[in-house]
């Protein structure tokens, strides 16, 4: 997840420190997206069209870290005239989030076509075929200068804009004909010296809207789109499409062409500029030239719009910047569905079943060699190691250990040169992690990191390594995060035990069902408001216990951390095996119980653990199977969730306690977003 920003002003004059200004309050709008590094590109003349011999480079200008630090870089700009005044100018802006190459300012946005900066382009997303459009394009004597898959967009498009020699190629068609060749997600704005004061942006799979200020009104509340097919569909209406692919679809009513627009990743880094604005749709390409804005797609899909709307925005800046959602956390929890995607995008092949961490290619039969291989972490993204587990000793039949990383340095566990040490952080920084990790490099361990964060310490001090490309977690209680660690350890699992033919079906199954998934999230997440009157029913509650077993122990105790940190009231998550053990003196009538019982290999031993409780009068709220009608029956209350393949239900039965948490907590009037004595990166033992 990154921010991305462009601000273009036709016939507005602005001061090129007023532009920057602009671009940069964007960027902070948007730094939530992503921080780590951030940069800008505006055009060097301001003269329109350019002339011979002024100086015409596009500028950019980027810097690693947040983007106070690009605005420092940009004030140091001693040969950067600032009070230049153009009165048509386009530019555009980033900050990121990195996914491809570490965070420094030669892989930060925007990237640029080659040394001349004739193309730049700032991307949000991840282009999954960049390293086969990067080789082709190196025989084509390209060289690159960063480690990021966006590069190849930018010295794609002059690729084609040379190949058509002289022939007259709108900066519209140019970018739809780069579109066409790129796979995976993405939200991109170019600008180019070729095409002064335009700008050109599009959509697929990140989000992307456009805010319109202008003097006058406009003339209509809906923008046409204009299909560059028109003219080849058959089918009845086609004929009355529009056949044109003129740029001026949409006009400002009055003599003149003043206006300004602004493009960006959401509502609220335009909000204090314009209340007017289109939400891209997935394959619109939006085009501003001479002033006027037109929306194209290249294709007429069944059941498209003939429109895009220009919306009025009557939200805050508070609420904008956190989607429709009052806390960061929420919008993480509900983010969900599009996170599992980003972390199996690129990697597993849904077609023909298999999977690639391109991060451990290479070290796979070392690590099929090994003695065993060791899990370590800290909280939450310790419990998705618990919630692995199983699965992991099941696929590569090796001896797996869990190591909470305080502990396993107290202990000074023994390590071997033929161990596996798993670092699992989201944050990349935890301490007692990394200290471990040191510990174990010590030893000649083979490292391996599974992290939210490229460039952390964690991904960098690891001999290798997977990043969960979850995007940036601001709720100090990680949710996303701990799924999309759980897919990325499915995945290893799923990998070391590719070549066994005695378990293809397990696998299929698995992969079928990591598919589903988004569309299983949602459906849960629909049960929202069940969800919350649940909460109101345990908002005065002094105590919470959560039992299951097998694959879904891992659950509660992520559900218990989750009721803990932010509902500042004691839970408890219990091994179902153990109940009798001990806890079941604490059950009684008044006790809260949630008990996790999914149909696997364990729902007969779930049940019986239901009849122990049921026998102390306790009413129990249970997660299960929506089917499972007999369990329901049993319950005081329940959450049905879909069913899927046992290994993965873990990923569904923690989001109703995500919720759960999240709406006891703002029951009880509590900051959900920064719980009272946590931090979200722990950097000290
Ligand atoms: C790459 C992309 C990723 C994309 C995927 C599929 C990069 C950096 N990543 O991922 O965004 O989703 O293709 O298109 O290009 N590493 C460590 N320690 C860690 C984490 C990673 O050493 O804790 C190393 C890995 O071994 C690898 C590099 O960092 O060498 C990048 O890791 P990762 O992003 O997971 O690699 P890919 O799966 O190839
Ligand atoms: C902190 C956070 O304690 O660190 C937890 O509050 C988190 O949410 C834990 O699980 C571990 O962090 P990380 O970044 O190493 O996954």
């Amino acid at each position: 997840m990154c921010g991305i920003f462009a601000y273009i002003n036709h016939l507005v004059p602005k001061q090129r420190k007023v532009i920057l200004e602009t671009l940069i309050n964007g960027l902070k709008r948007l730094e939530y997206r992503g921080y780590d590094s951030a940069g800008l590109a505006i055009e060097g003349s301001s003269s329109y069209p350019l002339e011979t011999g002024k100086e015409q480079m596009t500028r950019i200008i980027k810097k690693q870290g947040k983007v106070k630090a690009l605005e420092e870089e940009i004030q140091v700009q001693e040969d950067l005239d600032f009070d230049l005044v153009f009165d048509i100018h386009c530019g555009i802006a980033h900050t990121r989030w990195a996914t491809h190459g570490v965070p420094n300012a030669i892989n930060s946005h925007p990237h640029r076509s080659g040394e001349q900066n004739e193309f730049v382009v700032i991307h949000n997303g991840i282009i999954t075929n960049y390293k086969d459009i990067k080789t082709f394009l190196q025989t084509k004597g390209f060289r690159f200068e960063s480690d990021t898959d966006t590069e190849v967009i930018a010295k794609l498009i002059k690729y084609i804009y040379d190949s058509q020699g002289n022939k007259d190629i709108s900066f519209r068609e140019l970018v739809e004909s780069v579109i066409l060749q790129l796979e995976g997600a993405f939200a991109l704005a170019f600008m180019s010296t070729k095409y002064p004061g335009q700008c050109v942006a599009s959509r697929r799979g990140s989000p992307l809207l456009i805010g319109i200020k202008t003097k006058q009104k406009l003339n209509s509340d809906y923008v046409p789109i204009l299909y560059k097919d028109a003219i080849t569909d058959s089918r009845p209406n086609a004929s009355t499409m529009p056949r044109s692919l003129s740029m001026s679809n949409f006009e400002i009513v009055g003599e003149s062409k003043e206006a300004e627009y602004f493009f960006a990743s959401d509502a609220s880094a335009v909000i204090e500029h314009t209340n007017r604005v289109i939400y891209l749709e997935d394959n619109d390409v939006a085009a501003v030239q001479d002033g006027c804005l037109s929306i194209h797609r290249l294709k007429k899909e069944e059941g498209d719009m003939m429109s895009r709307e220009v919306k009025t925005l009557k939200m805050e800046l508070q609420q904008i910047m956190k989607g429709n959602y009052n806390y960061f956390m929420q919008k993480e929890i509900f983010e969900q569905p599009e996170s599992v995607i980003n972390t199996m995008r690129g990697r597993l092949n849904f077609e023909d079943h298999t999977v690639i961490l391109g991060g451990l290619k290479k070290y796979l039969s070392e690590m099929n060699r090994c003695r065993r291989l060791l899990f370590i972490a800290c909280g939450t993204s310790y419990h998705s190691a618990m919630a692995t587990r199983q699965l992991m000793e099941e696929l590569t039949q090796l001896p797996v250990m869990i190591e909470l990383s305080s502990d396993f340095l107290d202990r000074r566990t023994p390590i071997f040169r033929d161990d596996v040490c798993f670092f699992i952080s989201q944050s990349g920084e935890t301490a007692d992690t990394l200290n471990a990790l040191r510990y174990c490099k010590e030893r000649g361990a083979l490292l391996v990191g599974i992290t939210n964060t490229v460039g952390s310490t964690i991904s960098r001090e690891t001999h290798c390594g997977v990043h969960i490309n979850a995007g940036p977690e601001i709720g100090v209680a990680s949710t996303k995060a701990y799924t999309s660690q759980f897919i990325s350890l499915v995945m290893f699992a799923l990998m070391m035990n590719q070549d066994k033919l005695s378990t293809t079906e397990r696998r299929k199954q698995i992969i079928n069902d990591l598919r589903r998934l988004p569309d299983l999230i949602k459906e849960i997440l629909q049960q929202d408001d069940q969800i919350k009157k649940l909460a109101e029913e345990l908002v005065e509650e002094k105590s919470i216990l959560l039992m299951g077993r097998g694959f879904n122990f891992a659950t509660c105790l992520e559900g218990a951390l989750k009721i803990k940190e932010l509902c500042y009231l004691h839970s408890e998550g219990i091994l179902a095996g153990e109940l009798k053990h001990g806890p079941l003196a604490l059950v009684d009538e008044d006790m809260p119980v949630i008990l996790i019982a999914m149909k696997d290999g364990t729902y007969t031993k779930c049940q019986n653990a239901l009849h122990e409780v049921l026998a102390r009068k306790c009413r129990p709220i249970v997660i299960c199977d929506k089917k499972d009608l007999e369990m329901q029956g049993h319950a005081s209350r329940s959450i049905g969730i879909p069913g899927c393949v046992d290994c993965l239900q873990g990923i569904l039965s923690v989001i109703p306690l995500q919720l759960l948490a999240f709406h006891v907590a703002v029951l009880r009037g509590f900051d959900v977003d920064c719980p009272r004595n946590l931090a979200k990166s722990v950097t000290v033992e």
